[in-house]
């Protein structure tokens, strides 16, 4: 039986050993690719590559469904779709960086979440597929970026709570929750921008560092690996 792209990626970040056996179920049943504009771009370096899925869809599939980071705005919305990017603004984050920071928050089931930037809205449907859409509460500060992961969240089959709304101070009105996650671009160009100031949930709090993750506990035991902060 041939298996889909999801299944493939998972599989290729288990063997990899880049995903906890916890999160397989997860990823091989979520679609990457329900959560990818039309139009992304790729790289590490300037000028960023654009990939347009008109051009040629089979290889926008592939790449959706590969291990790397798929850029959906560069140069802060300056450059349109389709030309050389200079920098990233946004992106659908790298799924091996996304598995590592789920497996830091150390979720079991039944857990409450809280998760501070939807964003594509990826994360949030792996969450669901783990916890359960009745314990994900996402919030993104961008209307527009909100709405969009909603309709992507919707077609893959998620209903988590989406709130639009700025994080940074939790979102109190679904509190407590027993953990809460941030995921902001590798190589962000200024990580101080992930600090959370509060949030109101009794767990652990996993928020990417440039060169690795640093996990905050509250009301639980530390995490078995010591966090790093870059
Ligand atoms: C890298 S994306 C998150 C990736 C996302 N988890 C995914 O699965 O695609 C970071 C998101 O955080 C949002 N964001 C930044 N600051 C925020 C804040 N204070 N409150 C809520 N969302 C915020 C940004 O608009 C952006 O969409």
């Amino acid at each position: 039986m041939t298996s889909s792209p999801a299944q493939r990626l998972a599989d290729e970040l288990a063997q990899a050993g880049a995903l906890p056996a916890e999160w397989r179920t997860a990823f091989r049943a979520v679609p990457r690719h329900l959560f990818v504009p039309d139009a992304f771009w790729i790289g590490d370096e300037s000028p960023l590559e654009p990939v347009q899925r008109a051009d040629d869809p089979q290889r926008w599939l592939d790449l959706t469904a590969s291990d790397i980071p798929l850029i959906t705005q560069v140069d802060d919305g300056a450059t349109p779709p389709g030309k050389p990017g200079r920098y990233p603004s946004s992106s659908v984050s790298q799924p091996s960086l996304v598995a590592m920071m789920l497996d830091r928050a150390q979720f079991a089931a039944g857990h409450t979440v809280l998760e501070i930037g939807t964003g594509s809205g990826y994360n949030a449907a792996l969450l669901c597929e783990r916890l359960g859409e009745a314990n994900v509460t996402t919030v993104e500060i961008d209307l527009d970026v909100a709405e969009r992961a909603r309709a992507a969240l919707t077609s893959a089959g998620y209903k988590p709570a989406v709130v639009s709304a700025d994080g940074e101070q939790g979102w109190p009105a679904r509190a407590p929750y027993e953990r809460a996650v941030r995921l902001l671009v590798a190589g962000i160009r200024d990580a101080a921008q992930c600090s959370v100031k509060r949030v109101e949930h009794v767990g652990r709090t996993t928020l990417p560092r440039r060169h690795g993750l640093l996990t905050l506990c509250r009301g639980v035991q530390p995490p078995d690996v010591a966090p790093r902060v870059s």
